[in-house]
């Protein structure tokens, strides 16, 4: 029986979740071993070779992954139809699903959907895309995730450009008052992570840099106590 975990909520702790897009599925269980239990959950990275170049995972790896750890699993869709996985990724034991706005079906009705099955619900934005056109679907979110590297694969050097819009996105969410996380992913390590934290970022996904640490531990623990010398708009 695939069971389901209450997914935390922002909490103004940092949250560090590890992107098994890198990992060495031969060997996945002793890989976690290390830093399992320093990790808030696991992303998983879905592709589907039309809406990123890139094919990766299906329900199967997150009914796998669920048996396998006790952390709560965040799924990524970057797929051109997210609305067609919904139920079956819930199937599988997904506790969040993310969305891409720039997908090609209706995201109030997705965002809709992921709750109704009572998993928590994101939008993902790719790079280049504008941060203001998540402003109407904010109600239905409990995650917004800007991409740091163009979708579709690991490894891949992080976009500074993409800065700006962390900053923007840390003030809309917070005029909000709603408790909805704000989480980056790609290229994401040491340095860059410090920089994404001072715009305001509370979520990291990280894959290469963590799976092809020596110390993975060392680099979470990093993270997730960074601390700001003043406000984050005095480290700006
Ligand atoms: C890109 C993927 C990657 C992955 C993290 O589509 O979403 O960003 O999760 O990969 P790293 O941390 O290796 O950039």
């Amino acid at each position: 029986m695939i069971k389901h975990n209450r997914f935390p909520e922002p909490d103004g702790k940092i949250s560090v979740v590890p992107s098994v897009l890198s990992a060495d599925f031969s060997c996945l269980k002793s890989q976690f071993a290390g830093f399992e239990k320093h990790a808030d959950w696991i992303q998983v990275d879905v592709m589907d070779g039309h809406f990123v170049p890139n094919i990766s995972f299906g329900p199967h790896i997150v009914k796998c992954i669920k048996k396998a750890f006790s952390l709560p699993v965040d799924v990524h869709l970057m797929v051109e139809r997210p609305d067609r996985f919904i139920k079956s990724f819930f199937q599988a034991g997904a506790d969040l699903i993310t969305v891409h706005l720039e997908s090609k079906c209706g995201i109030k009705e997705c965002l809709k959907k992921i709750r109704s099955f009572n998993m928590k619900s994101g939008i993902a934005l790719k790079p280049k895309t504008e941060i203001n056109g998540i402003r109407e679907f904010l109600p239905f979110m409990d995650l917004l995730l800007v991409m740091t590297v163009e979708p579709g694969f690991g490894g891949q050097e992080f976009v500074s450009g993409t800065l700006a819009k962390i900053d923007r996105g840390r003030k809309i969410i917070d005029k909000t008052g709603l408790k909805i996380w704000l989480q980056v992913d790609g290229g994401i390590n040491a340095e860059t992570g410090t920089a994404v934290l001072k715009k305001g970022a509370d979520s990291l996904v990280v894959g290469n840099a963590l799976f092809s640490s020596k110390n993975p531990v060392k680099l979470i623990k990093y993270l997730k106590n960074y601390r700001f010398g003043g406000s984050r708009a005095s480290e700006q």
